[in-house]
């Protein structure tokens, strides 16, 4: 028999053994297993709380990012980064690899599901007021996951190695001139031996990657250390049932598989599209729909106010556990920091929706 009991707190498990009764080969199994990797510590009580949509966005958004790199990978048997060859691979992938269109549609509305998912639960942690004593460090854990985020959604829209790519790689080399010696990576002269496209390319496929995971990794270790936060309206938990850690996982697993389910059939029925091979000194495509409220920004005050809104909403950001010191979590009790939450939601909205009636406006060359 496993060395564990049952966790804390919570009845024994379901499957166990009862009494006297010979245990089956799929227990034995689990037992042999559990008593050499102890995967039953997993079964730890979470309050029934967490089991809440909005409690449950970190948990999709962590199986957004487990689609991305199932399907990442197997874009990357068929992607070629070399400047003259990227354009066509991608093109070959949607033509010629078997399900290779729906492939990278998946991969790329993932990308969407993500970015959208880490919004909506950074939201849900800020106005539950989650990001207070003494969970700080896992906020700011969280701000640098959500940078990634939108660094792995640009290093992927220049992959394709169209107008939209090669113009968005534009706005950075330009952008990198402006920051002065911090934007040495972003130089096409960093490196005599291989271009730019194939940095960008090393970054999105491991670097990033492989940064989230760490954080990632820390982030859940965290939210387990302290944790999760009590629902604001009850924040003493009484009356509150507990359910083990695993069942969590298996709604997290459900509702992930109907992600996937919506993921899949926006692939077949809007599928990305990719445009020929870049021409060079024009500027006429739109970046990507989360960018919009930088380039309004951009608009109205030039290449360089992409830089600094970037710069201010991430500043702000980082600011936020430090900021706010009122130990109250319910949003009532928050008036400020609830209005100030709002307001710049409905900012970025504002100017998103700016960018999306405007005709594009160029700007590269213009600094
Ligand atoms: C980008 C990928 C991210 C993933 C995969 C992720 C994942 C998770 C998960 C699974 C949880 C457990 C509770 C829940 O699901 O709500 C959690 C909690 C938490 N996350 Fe994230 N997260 C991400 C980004 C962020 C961001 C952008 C922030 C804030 C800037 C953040 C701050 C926090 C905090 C403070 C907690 C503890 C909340 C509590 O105890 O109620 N996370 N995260």
């Amino acid at each position: 028999m496993s060395r564990h009991g049952p966790a804390e707190g919570l009845p024994a498990h379901p499957a166990s053994t009862p009494a006297g009764a010979h245990p089956g080969i799929l227990r034995r199994t689990l037992d042999t297993i559990d008593e050499r990797l102890g995967i039953r510590a997993i079964e730890y009580p979470v309050p029934a709380h967490a089991n809440r949509l909005a409690f449950s966005l970190g948990g999709l958004t962590a199986f957004a990012l487990l689609i991305l790199i199932v399907t990442g990978i197997v874009l990357a048997q068929f992607y070629d980064p070399s400047p003259t060859a990227a354009n066509e691979s991608v093109r070959d992938i949607v033509q010629n690899v078997y399900l290779g269109r729906w492939v990278r549609g998946v991969h790329f509305w993932a990308a969407e599901a993500m970015y959208v998912l880490a919004i909506l639960h950074l939201a849900r942690v800020y106005f539950t007021g989650a990001y207070k004593r003494p969970r700080e460090a896992n906020w700011l854990i969280g701000v640098a996951m959500f940078a990634l985020t939108i660094g792995a959604m640009f290093t992927g829209t220049v992959l394709k190695w169209d107008q939209e790519g090669f113009e968005a790689l534009g706005h950075n080399l330009e952008l990198s001139k402006l920051v002065g010696g911090l934007g040495f990576w972003f130089t096409t002269g960093f490196s005599a031996q291989l271009s730019i496209l194939v940095r960008l390319y090393v970054a999105h496929v491991s670097v990033i990657p492989g940064l989230i995971l760490a954080l990632l990794t820390l982030h859940a270790l965290l939210v387990k250390y302290h944790k999760i936060s009590p629902d604001p309206r009850n924040p003493g938990e009484a009356g509150e049932s507990a359910e083990p850690f695993t069942h969590h996982l298996r709604r997290i697993g459900a509702l992930g598989l109907v992600l996937l389910g919506g993921l899949g059939v926006l692939a077949v029925l809007f599928p990305p599209t990719v445009g020929p091979t870049p021409v060079e000194g024009i500027e006429v495509t739109r970046p990507p729909w989360m960018y919009w409220w930088m380039f309004t920004l951009e608009n109205w005050a030039g290449l360089s106010a992409i830089l600094w809104g970037g710069v201010v909403l991430f500043a702000l950001l980082v600011a936020v556990p430090f900021i706010d010191r009122n130990p109250k979590r319910y949003w009532r009790q928050r008036p400020v920091a609830v209005s100030l939450g709002v307001l710049v939601l409905v900012a970025m909205i504002v100017l998103t929706v700016l960018e999306a009636i405007t005709t594009p406006a160029e700007h590269l060359g213009g600094l």
